[in-house]
């Protein structure tokens, strides 16, 4: 008998996808989610496009069998290498991508300068090439690639005096000339809001597109009349490392303030 398909995963590269899953549980109580980091092969930010489309369609194949209603592939580094593929591989199915949440930030600044914070992969692949494109003439792009940063959160750093220097670093000079916002456009990057914004200062909005993929999982799921309801959901918590550690900073950062 083919087994009910009552979960939605959510994946991403390492624990970054739990800044999108907190939003998933505050917008969709009643449903349960299973949620994989592959912590050991990370960052995937700058690997090859091969080896992202590789690792994330192995991670989610062998979550599949759970029975799985959605997949909400909670990276844009795997979503910019590996979503087509994805997609193609499981027709039919719900599966949710993001992207540096430009759109947003264009509409909420015309004319603005925008710096969008991501990996080198997300960066470099067509999908943000095409997102920047359509938004030149409605505000200025500034992608920043982070190369080290998504390492900080891994080890469950959030403000050690090394990721303020590395911050620091990283924004002063563009921030030195002039910013109206800032994209977080890598799902690690949430956590470290309160510094990011504590170095930009009060004047620069900081966005994200974990609220918007919330919103758009449950307009599928009630779209697809698969929304799950009466009872509380639950959330269960894999990792690819496997270890004690790596389970309770996920925990941690699932509690860890919006
Ligand atoms: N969290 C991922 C993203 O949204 C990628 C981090 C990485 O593995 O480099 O892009």
């Amino acid at each position: 008998m083919k087994k009910k398909e009552e979960w939605i995963l959510v994946f991403d590269s390492g624990l970054g996808g739990i800044s999108v899953l907190r939003e998933l549980v505050h917008v969709l109580p009643e449903e349960r989610f299973l949620y994989f980091g592959d912590s050991k092969n990370a960052p995937y930010g700058d690997r090859s496009t091969e080896e992202v489309r590789e690792f994330t369609a192995n991670c989610i194949a062998a979550f599949i069998p759970r029975g799985i209603k959605a997949v909400v592939v909670a990276c844009n580094t795997a979503t910019a290498a590996a979503i087509e593929c994805l997609r193609a591989r499981y027709p039919g199915k719900i599966i949710i991508g993001m992207e540096p949440a430009l759109k947003l930030a264009a509409e909420r600044h015309p004319g603005g300068r925008i710096l969008v914070m991501a990996t080198h992969v997300t960066l470099r692949e067509q999908k943000f090439c095409a997102l920047m494109d359509r938004f030149s003439s409605t505000c200025r792009v500034v992608p920043l690639p982070c190369p080290g940063l998504v390492e900080y959160i891994e080890a469950g750093c959030l403000d050690t005096p090394e990721v303020r220097d590395y911050l620091q670093n990283l924004l002063s000079p563009t921030l030195a000339t002039g910013v109206d916002a800032i994209v977080l456009g890598c799902t690690h990057f949430p956590f470290l809001k309160p510094l990011i914004q504590e170095l930009a200062g009060p004047h620069v909005e900081i966005l994200d597109g974990a609220s918007g993929t919330a919103l758009q999982t449950r307009r599928r799921l009630e779209a697809e009349n698969l929304l799950r309801s009466g009872t509380q959901g639950t959330v269960e918590l894999h990792n690819s490392l496997n270890t004690p550690e790596i389970l309770e900073t996920s925990a941690y950062l699932l509690e860890a303030s919006r």
